[in-house]
């Protein structure tokens, strides 16, 4: 984290964890123990269900917290016969800032690809929401020599028409699918030459300007024994974090991944 244009993230993914009433639990315990030095350095995110939205929504107003929020899916499509599905104005309407689009349990789970992905990003964009894009390759993947070719083709099928002026605000995960929810963490070497590659990648299809403007946050096991390496890469802005943001503490110690070993 070199670049000063760029306020570090931490942002928790919640996955299919911690309901409405634990929700509020969890961000009344962030509001007592976050301060204005932390907010200052680092922006907070939350990834809650979509069940939770509404009660996070509700601490966060009634406090002014700084805590900024979003969803762990989007629809692609405005409204209509799309049993199940939740839409970029529905999300809109409860105030939530980013749309986390392709997280690869979604690639994998839900059959996700680089076409639905884009239509996603289109859809966030259209209701004023910030596209949070997660990328990233498997094990055999990594194994066969071709993970940065296989997640720069997905960074360029994700931005697929999407304009420059979006682009430098948007938020890029690199999560290497062996090391989510695995212990089995990026060395920060790794992540900072993806991270890089993603830069150079956003650098040709726009520009250094756009590139030097977005944010790139690495994702895989990431805790507060080894955020600090990870952050002190130049080209990471932060961490996409699961497993260890259930953990109010432990995601409060992430956030001042500066204080730690
Ligand atoms: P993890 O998950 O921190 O539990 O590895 C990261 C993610 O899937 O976003």
């Amino acid at each position: 984290m070199t670049n000063d244009s760029r306020k570090p993230v931490m942002a928790g993914n919640w996955k299919m964890n911690i309901n409405h009433l634990e929700s509020i639990a969890y961000v009344n315990k962030m509001a007592f123990s976050l301060i204005e030095a932390d907010y200052a350095r680092t922006e907070v995110v939350i990834f809650p269900p979509f069940t939770n939205i509404r009660s996070v929504q509700t601490v966060i107003d009634a406090d002014h917290l700084a805590i900024t929020y979003g969803a762990q899916d989007i629809s692609a499509h405005d409204s209509g016969a799309y049993t199940g599905e939740i839409s970029g104005s529905m999300l809109k309407k409860l105030r939530v800032t980013y749309a986390l689009i392709g997280h690869s349990e979604r690639r994998a789970y839900h059959h996700e690809t680089d076409e639905s992905v884009n239509a996603k990003v289109k859809a966030a964009i259209k209701n004023d929401l910030i596209p949070m894009i997660a990328v990233g390759e498997t094990l055999d993947i990594r194994q066969s020599g071709n993970a940065v070719d296989h997640t720069l083709n997905q960074i360029q099928g994700a931005l697929k028409d999407i304009r420059s002026n979006y682009v430098s605000e948007l938020v890029i995960a690199y999560e290497p699918v062996w090391a989510i929810g695995t212990g089995e963490v990026a060395t920060p070497q790794d992540a900072q030459d993806m991270s890089l590659a993603i830069r150079q990648k956003v650098a040709k299809l726009y520009s250094q300007d756009v590139a030097d403007k977005v944010r790139i946050l690495y994702g895989g096991s990431v805790k507060a024994g080894n955020v600090k390496a990870i952050m002190e890469q130049p080209d990471v802005d932060g961490a996409l974090i699961g497993g260890a943001a259930l953990d109010p503490d432990e995601f409060l110690r992430i956030i001042r991944w500066p204080d730690q070993p």
